[in-house]
């Protein structure tokens, strides 16, 4: 099996020569004040869980962009910073926005016009011309930092995400014999979807200037290069899966991202996260029998709302359910100063209510909300006190949500219910798939799952966990740097 040990042989053979740099919208690690102490901490989502622990074997640099309060406190005079601060293994080096830059950037080009573009879950995208100017000039800047941290060293840059998609060629002009890749994270959408977008052209000359372009999944990189055919004077190469313009060659591949299996997993079984286990019944209100679980960033394209519809069919359709069964939804909020997420936590907020007030017997009430943090020890405690857990995406390029419930089932119990919108879905075939846009049928399948006889959801779940054990976040890494050498 390709493990942490393995990835760090590979890194020790191959690239002793290289500076290994890793380029990101999001930090790893924020440092925010706390009164007048400053505390650091590890950012939640899908990118940091699963690159923190590469890096963290890799060393190197990590490049992103500021958030933190206390940021500018710690950094030394090359704007770096060793992490995680307890004990540290690589170098985090940030760059600076303007409100205005953030605005136009972030929350601007890549949030309102890119990442519903990506998305099929019926948002429009808005491309301004602003914001696009923003894109381009945040994505230089994160270049320029790219290019200081070369220095004379011959680099291994690996950009992350649709935040980055003119990065290469900006570090290019400066370092032609840079080594750059991509990993895209959210899914490649059809032609005909992409075709809408503006700056299509720029979009796809600045992808086009990686050396290689990963996907999670096979379908999205034949719709890439689909849309490579038809909006570009590029020769696509099916039978290598690469495509040339203007006579650079870029290699495109599936890499299906993961999580560190074997770390979750010993947590999860740890003293601590045991005894949670076991306070949790008497710690969550309303009492229950089943519990259902997601956790999630609230996201229009997480599919929240339609868990909640599919609540209200299965408790009506299933009223032996009432006054058992509760539906626990922790969110993370997100992106709060976008319109269509603030409206959305609202929308939640009320349907909730609305249900709850339709159900509401004595002391119980199906729904249970909760925005704020929590530890990770309660994290791990709720995936293994769950009876389900629910991953309901309308799409999603991966998901790893549902790879942490696996990696955290440590007693082999509850079910997943899996969104077969996701990336996941095409390697977690044990799961119970769903539509979430089909209330009826997720009703059904909540059904299904929590009356799954014991044996088989253990096997089931003993299957999952052997996939994601063996296809885990070093195999990733490994692939991807392997392909890169080849290059
Ligand atoms: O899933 C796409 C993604 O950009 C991840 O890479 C990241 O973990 C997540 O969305 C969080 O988004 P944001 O950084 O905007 O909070």
């Amino acid at each position: 099996m390709f493990d942490r040990k393995s990835l760090q042989n590979l890194i020790k053979e191959k690239l002793t020569d290289y500076k290994f740099i890793v380029v990101s919208n999001r930090q790893p690690y924020t440092f925010e004040y706390a009164g007048r102490k400053i505390n650091c901490i590890k950012t939640i989502g899908g990118l940091v869980t699963a690159l923190d622990p590469v890096m963290q074997t890799a060393g190197g640099t990590w490049i992103a962009y500021s958030s933190g309060d206390a940021d500018a406190d710690v950094l030394d005079k090359d704007n770096s910073v060793k992490i995680p601060y307890e004990n540290p293994q690589y170098t985090q080096k940030l760059i600076f926005l303007t409100k205005e830059e953030e605005n136009g950037y972030y929350y601007g080009y890549a949030n309102q016009g890119l990442w519903p573009l990506c998305h099929i879950a019926y948002r429009q995208p808005v491309f301004s011309i602003s914001d696009w100017e923003h894109y381009k000039n945040a994505n230089k800047k994160f270049a320029e930092s790219v290019v200081d941290a070369i220095g004379l060293e011959k680099p291994f840059v690996w950009l992350q995400d649709y935040h980055l998609t003119l990065c290469a060629g900006f570090i290019k002009e400066k370092k032609p014999d840079a080594v750059v890749s991509l990993f895209w994270h959210i899914p490649w959408p059809n032609p005909e979807v992409f075709r809408v977008c503006p700056q299509k052209n720029e979009i796809l000359e600045g992808l086009l200037s990686n050396d290689l372009l990963g996907f999670h999944i096979k379908y999205h990189c034949h719709n890439f290069l689909e849309t490579c055919e038809l909006e570009l004077e590029a020769k696509v190469d099916w039978e290598e899966s690469a495509v040339t313009y203007k006579g650079h060659k870029t290699l495109i591949r599936d890499f299906p991202i993961s999580i560190d299996f074997d770390k979750l997993s010993e947590m999860s079984s740890g003293e601590d996260v045991s005894r949670k286990v076991n306070e949790l019944p008497t710690q969550i209100d309303p009492p229950y029998e089943v519990l259902a679980l997601s956790i999630d960033r609230i996201d229009y394209t997480k599919g929240i709302l339609e868990k909640i519809k599919a609540v209200d069919r299965f408790l009506e359709k299933y009223p032996e359910y009432q006054k058992r069964f509760v539906f626990f939804q922790k969110g993370a909020l997100s992106r709060l100063h976008i319109k269509a997420y603030k409206h959305l936590i609202d929308e939640i907020q009320s349907l909730a209510e609305e249900i709850n007030w339709k159900y509401r017997s004595g002391y119980w009430y199906p729904i249970v909300l909760l925005n704020t943090k929590i530890d990770y020890i309660t994290h791990l405690a709720l995936y293994r006190a769950c009876d389900l857990c629910i991953v309901g995406s309308l799409h999603d390029g991966m998901n790893l949500v549902a790879k942490e419930f696996i990696a955290a089932n440590t007693d082999n119990k509850g079910m997943l219910l899996l969104s077969q919108f996701t990336g996941a879905a095409r390697e977690l075939k044990n799961a119970v798939l769903i539509n979430p846009f089909d209330a009826d049928g997720f009703a059904d399948a909540i059904k299904e799952a929590i009356e799954m006889p014991k044996e088989i959801k253990s096997e089931r779940i003993i299957r999952m966990r052997e996939n994601v054990k063996e296809n885990n976040i070093f195999r990733w890494a490994g692939k991807f740097i392997k392909e890169l050498i080849r290059i």
